[in-house]
């Protein structure tokens, strides 16, 4: 691979320009372009909708389908972007990795993270296939009789099923005995991305707790490339999307070096600059791997309140060529504000009242539609213990309340 080269800043708008194009541009994408804009760079937004939050302070924006591959690469040749940074996983990854390998633009942290990402398939088979990561005990099938077949040879139950296209738990379903298994077949056949009908079934993994360890890989003060830990965050997860986090996670020392151990090495196989949302199990001193998002996680909303530098500020500054701190400031904790309703525009009601609390903070993401279980906003709070910041962001955000306008 022949090593990167980072663009001077300069100044947007101009031909010295360094140009950003994000893929998706919901709440992630919006701290990312925040993170961009206070550089200098040049931000273009695109997305599947139109006033998503970060096409709301974008140079420029586009709203095209990510997985329609000429609408996508449409876009990106009218754009010319110097660097393409994917915020979701729904996106036509191939053709990410067409454009990289011709050199029409550098993709964060790489095109093939994107490619093997977006498919459970790609990215478990490389972890405990091609790197002898521990995870739970997995098959694919491609039909009814075969993941009946799969569960009965080698998986057993409880075990979970999960369409190889999907996120936020969208399809997936946890079955504990034979007369789960039709249900939770075609739940997943409709929660896939796409039809093509694959699902992982998993090993249930009886964990104590799970966390998602921040890893960023950049070019150090020194020239040398690194891989730098954030604190763990833990958090809780409700039919697969997440409700709240907090961080630091107090983990066992052993448990927290197999922790870094597993997210340094797929981290160095997916390789490039940009952080990653290093998913684990954690029993006792036992980790498991469960997944990597080559990019900002929703968990890691919290580092908001937080780090020296947050995630989105840590993905920018690596993709950019820049020195990281992915330090500690403070223990804290973040709370989703979901939608609860079917709506247009919303308003917020209590917004003063939550936030009269010190050491808290709220984001409202401005997204144009309201849906029961949209993440529409974030309560953040820090405190002394992180028991108590939890506590707090719960507070703030039950006292954010969207109600039709
Ligand atoms: N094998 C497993 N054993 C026990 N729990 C699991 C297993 N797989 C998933 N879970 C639980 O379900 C949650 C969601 O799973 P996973 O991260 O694979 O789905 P996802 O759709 O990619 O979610 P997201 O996009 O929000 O990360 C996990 O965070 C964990 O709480
Ligand atoms: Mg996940």
């Amino acid at each position: 691979m022949t090593a990167t080269t980072f663009l001077p800043f300069g100044t947007p708008l101009s031909p010295a320009a360094i140009r950003v194009m994000l893929l998706g541009s919901g709440e992630l994408g919006k701290e990312v372009i925040i993170a961009l804009q206070r550089l200098g760079v040049e931000v273009i937004a695109v997305d599947r909708y139109d006033h998503a939050p970060g096409q709301q302070l974008a140079h420029r924006s586009h709203t095209v389908s990510m997985t329609d591959r000429e609408a996508l690469k449409a876009v990106i040749e009218q754009e010319r972007p110097h660097i393409v940074v994917p915020e979701i996983e729904a996106i036509a990854t191939d053709l990410l990795v067409e454009l990289e390998a011709a050199g029409v633009a550098r993709v964060t942290p790489t095109a093939r993270a994107a490619f093997l990402t977006m498919n459970r398939e790609g990215i478990r088979r490389l972890a405990a296939e091609t790197l002898g990561l521990p995870t739970s005990p997995y098959r694919f099938a491609a039909s009814l009789d075969e993941l009946r077949a799969a569960i009965d040879s080698h998986i057993g139950y409880p075990c979970i099923v999960k369409p190889v296209m999907s996120s936020s738990g969208k399809g997936q379903s946890r079955l504990d005995g034979p007369q789960d298994v039709e249900r939770a077949w075609r739940y997943a056949q409709e929660g896939g991305r796409v039809g093509a009908g694959r699902v992982i079934v998993e090993g249930f993994v009886r964990f104590d707790y799970e966390i998602t360890l921040l890893t960023v890989r950049s070019r150090g003060a020194d020239g040398q490339d690194r891989t730098d830990f954030c604190a763990p965050i833990g958090h809780v997860q409700v039919d697969g999307d997440y409700v709240e986090s907090w961080q630091p996670h107090p983990m066992a020392p052993k448990a927290l070096e197999r922790a870094r151990e597993i997210a340094g090495k797929v981290t160095a196989e997916l390789g490039g600059y940009g952080i990653f949302g290093v998913e684990l199990f954690v029993a006792g001193e036992q980790v498991w791997f469960s997944e990597v998002s080559p990019r900002p996680h929703d968990t890691g909303m919290v580092t908001m309140i937080t780090q020296a530098q947050n995630e989105f500020e840590l993905h920018a500054r690596a993709f950019l060529g820049l020195p990281v701190d992915a330090s500690l400031r403070q223990p804290g904790a973040s709370s989703v504000i979901y939608g609860g309703m079917e709506a247009g525009a919303v308003v917020f009601d209590g917004v003063a009242q939550a936030l009269a609390e010190p050491g808290t903070d709220l984001r409202l993401f401005g997204k144009p539609e309201s849906f029961a279980k949209r993440r529409m906003g974030v309560a953040l709070a820090t405190a002394e213990t992180v028991d108590e910041a939890r506590a707090k962001a719960k507070r703030v955000s039950a006292q954010v309340e969207p109600r039709r306008a």
